[in-house]
């Protein structure tokens, strides 16, 4: 959601600052802009709606020059995606100017108040108000630092700023609180974005904002205050230990392709690096994870959360959990966590899981379980994250950066990643048998291998999403560890092919959904080797007597299956724990294909953003 890119130095910015929102588009965005100060001291500002080539040909046909300029991506929130609420916003005396990522909760109120003291407003967004509120304190007499630190306390609800001023033409103003933004540094040049991913190229001294941050870089020094206090913070640099972020496309189609076919090779990184090479005498290594072992022995209920399919990641780690240890494990919404009132306590453990780490509602779940004494221990992909940042312990999933605005390997890799934590919590707890899960240890070493079987039967799974493209709505069935995968199914395919899905529990059809069941209804039915496979079987025979298209994962081998299905897609015969893992990658590529015939614009998906920093 939102991006947000600004530089200061003794360097032209402009292609800087719109390079940087071309790394970020991939938060998700409707309308861009940018704002500098240009060599005569005033601010110019472009902003477009629609992708960045508009805000690019609106800069070829009225370039912009400047050392000190601000830029964003903007996911539309409050007011419609055009022109007039793209940011830059400016103040009615057009001193003063601003990027904003979050959203201001009391807006109403300050518009209110600024609508009484004559105040115009352009646009529609929650943003306008903090541009026009520092305008007023200043035109009270307070100096700029103190108008944006008097601004900013007035604020409700998430936000980072970024600002420039004509009065102070080589200084840039930064604030976090609630939304990601970094800052980096090189020696008289101060760069500011919402990952670091826009200079990485340039400086790896970084600071992560905290929670009520102010920068202040005035072109030849920094300062840190905290809002609250209004106080002198130290600013302490972490030096940036990671490879050039790879965003290349590596000769795929689109991102979404690539990370799907990433997937065996990040699935073994994360077997190696938790089970190291040793498949007989395999020993668990999970030295990230900063929570002493004394804390696993004495839990006595395990809460896990997170958004879409980092939620459906934890419904599967929730079996994991259950299965390994004898200890209550519930598994919640993020979005719904505080307001369901769990029974925190300090022998709770309470695991969000996240891509980004800086989804809103999981940050908040995060914020309210500590608040109640439980422990957080976060599983994340993006290190330094706030969410990472937020946690007493984190288990990082190492599947590099995803673009791809729809979820692929961040699910695969968070199972893996909760089903080998799962056994590593269960050890320490001396609940798990090693010699009776043995076999599933060493099954999850052919896992990888298992999963490029899987992504042979792209061709396939291509001709079979041909066929049944143009339905309007399909049904996905699974049981058990299955169940959240047929959730995530149904999710991939409403996201990117934009055809309306839902996932079932198999069990639950006859209580509602088979009522929908016609010819047209496509249900794609997981019925690979498990536990619950024969009552799958009579789930699907109902799908067959209601002339539904039965559209079945089977292991390979299984003839029962193939009898009745329409369309069968074969999937290696492997531990059911790891069935989960090949049957989502099956169900990515069903829905992969499902938007590639529609024409649909798959890695970039309408309305959605990838990272949701609003709640
Ligand atoms: C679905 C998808 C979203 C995210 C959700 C949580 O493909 O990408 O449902 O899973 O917004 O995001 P993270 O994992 O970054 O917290």
């Amino acid at each position: 959601m939102c991006g947000i890119v600004a530089y200061s130095g003794k360097k032209d910015c402009v292609d800087f600052l719109m390079n940087g929102l071309r790394l970020l588009e991939y938060r998700g965005y409707d309308s861009a802009g940018i704002a500098v100060v240009n060599p005569i001291g005033d601010i110019e500002i472009r902003k477009e709606c629609g992708m960045l080539h508009m805000l690019e040909k609106s800069l070829s046909n009225g370039p912009l020059q400047g050392k000190t300029g601000i830029a964003h991506t903007r996911w539309a929130t409050h007011g419609k995606p055009t022109q007039n609420n793209a940011h830059p916003h400016l103040s009615q005396d057009k001193k003063i100017c601003i990027v904003h990522n979050g959203i201001i909760e009391n807006h109403d109120v300050l518009r209110h108040e600024l609508k009484n003291a004559g105040i115009h407003f352009i646009s529609e967004t929650d943003t306008e108000v903090i541009p026009h509120l520092i305008a007023r304190y200043l035109s009270q007499g307070m100096s700029m630092k103190n108008a944006f630190m008097k601004t900013l306390s007035r604020l409700e609800g998430a936000f980072a700023i970024a600002m420039i001023a004509k009065d102070t033409p080589g200084t840039i103003y930064a604030a976090r609180k609630g939304s990601p933004l970094i800052a980096g540094f090189k020696d008289n040049e101060v760069f500011l974005a919402s990952d670091a991913s826009p200079f990485i190229t340039r400086t790896r001294e970084v600071l992560y904002l905290d929670e009520g941050d102010v920068l202040i870089f005035n072109g030849t020094s920094s300062r840190l205050f905290n809002v609250s206090s209004g106080r002198n913070k130290k600013i302490r640099t972490t030096r940036l230990n990671i490879k050039n972020l790879s965003i290349g496309l590596g000769g795929h189609e689109s991102y979404t392709h690539k990370e799907i076919h990433e997937q065996p090779e990040i699935l073994k990184r994360i077997i190696r690096l938790r089970l190291g090479n040793n498949r007989n005498a395999f020993q668990m290594c999970f030295n990230d994870l900063k929570i002493p072992d004394d804390f696993f022995r004495s839990i006595d209920r395990i809460y896990i959360t997170g958004c879409g399919t980092a939620y459906h990641a934890g419904y599967i780690g929730k079996y994991y959990f259950e299965e390994f240890m004898d200890l209550p494990v519930e598994v919640m919404l993020s979005s719904e966590f505080r307001y369901a009132k769990p029974k925190l306590n300090k022998n709770n453990l309470v695991i969000a899981i996240s891509q980004s780490g800086e989804t809103a509602d999981t940050l908040a779940s995060i914020l309210e379980a500590k608040k109640h004494g439980s422990t957080v221990l976060s599983v994340v992909n993006v290190l330094n994250s706030s969410i990472d940042r937020e946690s007493h312990g984190v288990v990082y999933t190492h599947a590099g950066p995803e673009i791809g605005v729809a979820s692929t390997k961040a699910l695969t890799s968070q199972v893996i990643t909760l089903l080998l934590l799962s056994i590593h919590i269960a050890q320490i707890r001396k609940e798990f048998k090693r010699k009776q899960k043995n076999p599933l240890l060493k099954e999850i070493f052919h896992l990888p291998s298992k999963v490029v079987k899987v992504l042979q039967a792209e061709k396939h799974i291509r001709s079979c999403a041909l066929k049944y493209h143009l339905a309007t709505s399909a049904l996905y069935l699974g049981r058990h560890l299955n169940f959240p995968v047929a959730m995530e199914g149904a999710l991939k395919n409403k996201e990117i092919s934009y055809m309306h899905a839902e996932g079932y529990a198999a069990g639950e059809m006859k209580h509602g959904p088979i009522a929908l069941i016609n010819k047209a209804l496509p249900v794609i039915c997981i019925c690979t080797a498990s536990k619950t496979y024969e009552k799958m079987i009579s789930n699907i025979k109902e799908v067959e007597a209601r002339e539904g298209i039965i559209i079945s994962l089977a292991t390979e081998g299984d003839e029962q299956v193939k009898s009745f299905s329409h369309e069968v897609i074969y999937i290696p015969e492997t531990a059911e724990e790891l069935s989960p893992i090949l049957n989502v990658i099956v169900l990515q590529m069903l829905a992969y294909y499902f938007a590639k015939h529609k024409g649909n614009q798959i890695d970039k998906p309408r309305n959605l953003a990838k990272s949701v920093t609003v709640e």
